[in-house]
Order: structure tokens, then C-alpha cells, then sequence
């Protein structure tokens, strides 16, 4: 049964560029529900742990190195369906692929540098929003 949170992460690339106010409106605007939310920045051996479901794929060195390479903004998103909605609104990883009007489309750089976090299950969503944040910094 699906829950209703889903994680993200607006990545370097795009804080980097001021599109944290854009991303966010975007995420209000489909209707969820931010429940907690952190300005930070992950170290090595936090990307490395957060990512290593891809140690064996071979672009997990260059995603770690990237994943840490500036600051970021953790989110516990909350709708009904979470996961598969916000799946819809960031659109393919890779932004060449991205439907129009997805936050991929409109803010990824590249197929790494793509802008957005999203998690792909409900079970990896409470994995990762767990990994962020402790049960006093979520206010649903
Ligand atoms: O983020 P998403 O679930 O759409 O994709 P993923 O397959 O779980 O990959 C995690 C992240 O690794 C992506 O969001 C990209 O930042 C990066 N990646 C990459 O650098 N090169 C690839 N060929 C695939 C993914
Ligand atoms: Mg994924």
C-alpha cells in the first residue's frame, strides 16, 4: 500500500544556481506538504552511505564526489501517493529524457547533475528521510 512521504534533495548543481525558491514553489504547487526540511552539506562518508545501493554501478565515485561537492536541502515531503507523484513531477534522470514541465526538465544540467532527489519506494523513502532527520525535526 502506498504511504504518503516521499524524500528529497535539491542537489549542488542546483543550489549552486538559486534554484532552491523555484524547486520548492514547484513542490507546493503540486501539493505536497513539506513535514521537515534542512539546509546542509553531506560529507564523503555521507554520500557514500546515502548512494551505496549504487557502489557497483560505475558512475557511484563521481556521484559521491558530486553528491558532497557543496551544500544541499534535505526534505520530508508528505501527499497522498508521495513516492509515484513526485517520481512524476522531477521526471527522468535523465533530463534529456524528462517530460516538459518536470522539475528535471526545467533545472537538470545533466544525467549527475540533475537537480533533484527522489525516492523510488515507499520503504527507501522512510530509509532516507530516517538517514536526514530525527523524529523531533518532522512536523507533520
Ligand atoms: O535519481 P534517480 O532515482 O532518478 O536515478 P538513479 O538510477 O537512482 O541514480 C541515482 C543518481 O545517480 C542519479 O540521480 C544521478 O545523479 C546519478 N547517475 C549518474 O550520475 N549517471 C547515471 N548513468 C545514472 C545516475
Ligand atoms: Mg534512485
Amino acid at each position: 500500500m502506498a504511504t504518503n512521504r516521499t524524500f528529497t534533495m535539491i542537489k549542488p548543481d542546483a543550489v549552486e544556481k538559486n534554484y532552491i525558491g523555484g524547486i520548492l514553489k514547484m513542490i507546493n504547487e503540486d501539493g505536497f506538504k513539506i513535514v521537515a526540511m534542512k539546509y546542509t552539506k553531506l560529507s564523503k562518508e555521507q554520500a557514500s552511505a546515502f548512494y551505496e545501493v549504487h557502489k557497483e554501478r560505475p558512475f557511484y565515485g563521481e556521484l559521491v564526489d558530486y553528491m558532497s561537492s557543496g551544500p544541499i536541502v534535505a526534505a520530508i515531503l508528505e501527499k497522498e501517493n508521495a513516492v509515484e507523484d513526485f517520481r512524476k513531477l522531477i521526471g527522468s534522470t535523465n533530463p534529456a529524457d524528462a517530460a516538459e514541465g518536470t522539475i528535471r526538465k526545467i533545472y537538470a544540467a545533466s544525467i549527475q547533475a540533475n537537480a533533484v532527489h527522489g525516492s523510488d519506494s515507499d520503504e527507501n523513502a522512510k530509509i532516507e528521510g530516517d538517514f536526514h532527520f530525527k523524529a523531533t525535526e518532522i512536523f507533520a
